[in-house]
């Protein structure tokens, strides 16, 4: 993988670590989902099957890996892959200009395989404990150094933007 390739995390998740429940996440942010989407825009997502099916539709802007171990699977508008190392390699390989990142867009099973890749983190804390089956994996702290942090728009739920990479 070039060194100027970035792999980010970029993800959403509760104080409880929960991301998703029953196929969808449970919290409706709006401006939270315009965040996702200029941290995406013209890069390459790498998602699971799983998310892919609740999101239902390739993403406007962007090119999706879904990576499934179903060698029969494809959908319209995802290219496939049947490994993370094989999902990685071919959004590294997609996005050949310097500048551009491979987005790990999970879900839970997801980041739990990537985090060993990750060079960078894009996390929403968002301040609620709801209940849930999909979580983001526990991260050493000590490995990672925080570059950001903003609050979002206020309104019913709490919740932070932060921007995280990987020391050393
Ligand atoms: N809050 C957030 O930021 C956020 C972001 C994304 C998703 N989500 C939520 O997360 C939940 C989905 O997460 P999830 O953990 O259930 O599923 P997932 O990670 O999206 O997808 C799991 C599927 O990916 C495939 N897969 C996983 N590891 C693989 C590997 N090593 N090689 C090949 N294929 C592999 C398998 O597909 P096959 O079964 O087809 O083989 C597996 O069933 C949903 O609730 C979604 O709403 C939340």
């Amino acid at each position: 993988m070039s060194p100027a390739h970035r792999v980010v995390m970029l993800a959403a998740h509760a104080d409880n670590r929960v991301i998703g429940d029953q196929g969808r996440i449970p919290w409706h942010l709006p401006e939270d989902f315009a965040h996702f989407k200029r941290e995406t825009l013209g890069n390459t997502l790498v998602m699971g099957r799983a998310t892919w099916d609740s999101i239902g539709r390739p993403l406007p802007g962007r090119t999706t890996v879904v990576v499934t171990r179903d060698p029969g699977w494809s959908a319209e508008g995802a290219l496939v892959a049947h490994s993370l190392e094989e999902a990685i390699r071919t959004a590294t390989e997609l996005d050949s200009e310097p500048g551009r990142d491979v987005v790990i867009a999970g879900g839970g099973q997801v980041y739990a395989q990537a985090m060993p890749h990750a060079t960078h983190q894009v996390l929403t804390e968002v301040h609620c404990q709801p209940a849930g089956d999909a979580f983001y994996p526990e991260f050493d702290r000590s490995q990672w150094r925080e570059t950001r942090r903003e609050p979002g728009p206020a309104g019913d739920l709490a919740y932070e933007w932060v921007w995280l990479e990987r020391v050393g």
